[in-house]
């Protein structure tokens, strides 16, 4: 029973959030006079040395206690003796951990976006200093389109921007005060809920419904959503790496600070943080789908099931907190090779679509034709082992007559990235203009 009942191997991380509470509630039940200002004063006291010796990592942590809420009340009472017994009047476990756990994600958001903006920041650095090296752009990872470094970096400035906003409106729902609610129904004590949710910081007050305090973890799973899709967009981008730094591709280059070697073949190098950061997105969206699984059979109010609340919501947190700075710190590393992304991004007939829009541009050829007389020169091109630009005028005309001379300045990677000038697009001035936004919105 002990072992499966016990949660102080891991909720004693809620310490700071539950003696913050405990703290409120005090100055709230002296308020309404349920206790003596002595009382108050000898809990703070109490509460501020244990405090010190968690701190210092003295503090005798006992299994038998269960939980962070016991062991530090069980300490309280015994340094400060009476008082300390007082201090759980119209107050329960099931609202006092609720309210801890709150606080803590709370927080943990506060952190978390300013590593997103972190990560936001270098991602939108590089992208400024790359707004005009150009690289192969992909569908299918089949060369596709010629875009340039910078406004690939700035998608994934764009999707933690969204990352970022979705945190901010979890904290917004879940910034309302659960204690108060006591086990389920709500007390008779004439406390004041509106008192300890100023205490505590919670713009929304106190929840409106004592059953609904105690029982909803939806903030938890809300906040595990919110890692849980920020882990996916950093892992694409670890993937990006990962595909990248392939001597195959050899697009960027990391530096010994975030590859490691093998312990066996002396020329490797692993880019391992890109794989961990892979790899950890399954712990964050594993922790979003075990609360979901542990929550939905549920009926009101208290179960102790939602004990499992907690492991999933600290792992994920740390795990996206480490990707978060693994990818910070990638960004800044990664040394692209222009000359190799160029050579790339001219590959593969990329810029077919440039002269297929050049005949509806010049020659108002309707699309779908152009794309047919395009399709016929890449197969030439192919045939002749030549890229578009190699084929001669007189080959070209052998498809369609009135092609002419300038047709091959839009053949050039240079042009294609420069005529993407529509909102949104890859040319180099729109992207040093969103990397500047992001610059100053970011600052
Ligand atoms: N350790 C418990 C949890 O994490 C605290 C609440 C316990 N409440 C109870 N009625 N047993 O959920």
């Amino acid at each position: 029973m002990r072992a499966i009942n016990a949660s102080i191997g891991f909720d004693r991380a809620l310490w700071r959030q539950d003696i913050r509470g405990s703290l409120a509630h005090a100055a709230m039940l002296t308020h309404v006079g349920i206790i003596t200002r002595e009382d108050e004063a000898a809990i703070r006291r109490g509460l501020d040395a244990i405090a010190a010796r968690i701190e210092a990592g003295e503090f005798p942590w006992d299994e038998g206690l269960e939980d962070i809420h016991m062991n530090i009340e069980a300490r309280l009472t015994e340094a400060v003796g009476e008082a300390g017994k007082r201090l759980h009047t119209a107050r329960s476990r099931n609202d006092q951990v609720a309210l801890d756990l709150r606080l803590w994600v709370r927080d943990a958001i506060d952190g978390l976006s300013e590593q997103v903006r972190d990560a936001m920041r270098a991602l939108a650095a590089r992208a400024e200093e790359h707004a005009g090296t150009v690289m192969p752009g992909f569908t299918h990872l089949q060369p596709a389109q010629p875009v340039t470094l910078g406004h690939h970096l700035l998608a994934y400035v764009e999707m933690l921007g969204r990352d970022l906003g979705r945190l901010r409106d979890c904290r917004a729902r879940l910034d309302e005060n659960p204690l108060g609610a006591a086990a389920l129904a709500g007390t008779g004590f004439p406390i004041d809920r509106h008192m300890t949710a100023r205490a505590l910081g919670f713009e929304g007050g106190p929840m409106r419904n004592s059953l609904d305090a105690v029982a909803s973890r939806d903030f938890a799973a809300e906040f595990l959503f919110c890692c849980a899709m920020c882990a996916t967009h950093l892992s694409r981008f670890a993937e990006e790496v990962v595909v990248w730094t392939n001597p195959y591709f050899g697009f960027v280059r990391l530096s010994d600070a975030f590859t490691t070697g093998s312990s066996i073949m002396p020329q490797k190098r692993n880019p391992d943080a890109a794989e961990l950061v892979r790899g950890k997105t399954g712990r964050v969206t594993g922790a979003l789908v075990g609360l979901l699984t542990v929550l939905k059979g549920l009926p009101l109010a208290y179960f102790k099931d939602m004990q499992e609340d907690k492991e999933g919501v600290f792992d994920a947190a740390a795990s996206l907190a480490l990707s978060l700075a693994a990818v910070a710190g990638m960004a800044r590393d990664m040394r692209p090779d222009a000359a190799r992304l160029e050579a790339a991004a001219g590959a593969g007939f990329a810029t077919a679509t440039d002269l297929a829009d050049w005949l509806v541009r010049e020659l108002r050829v309707p699309f779908r034709d152009a794309h047919h007389v395009t399709g016929r020169l890449v197969a030439r091109a192919e045939a002749k082992g030549v890229d578009l630009a190699g084929l001669a005028l007189n080959e070209m005309r052998a498809e369609e007559p009135r092609i002419t001379e300038a047709v091959f300045g839009v053949l050039t990677v240079a042009a294609s990235v420069a005529s993407r000038t529509s909102f949104g697009g890859t040319a180099p001035e729109n992207v040093r203009r969103m990397a500047a936004e992001w610059r100053e919105k970011l600052a």
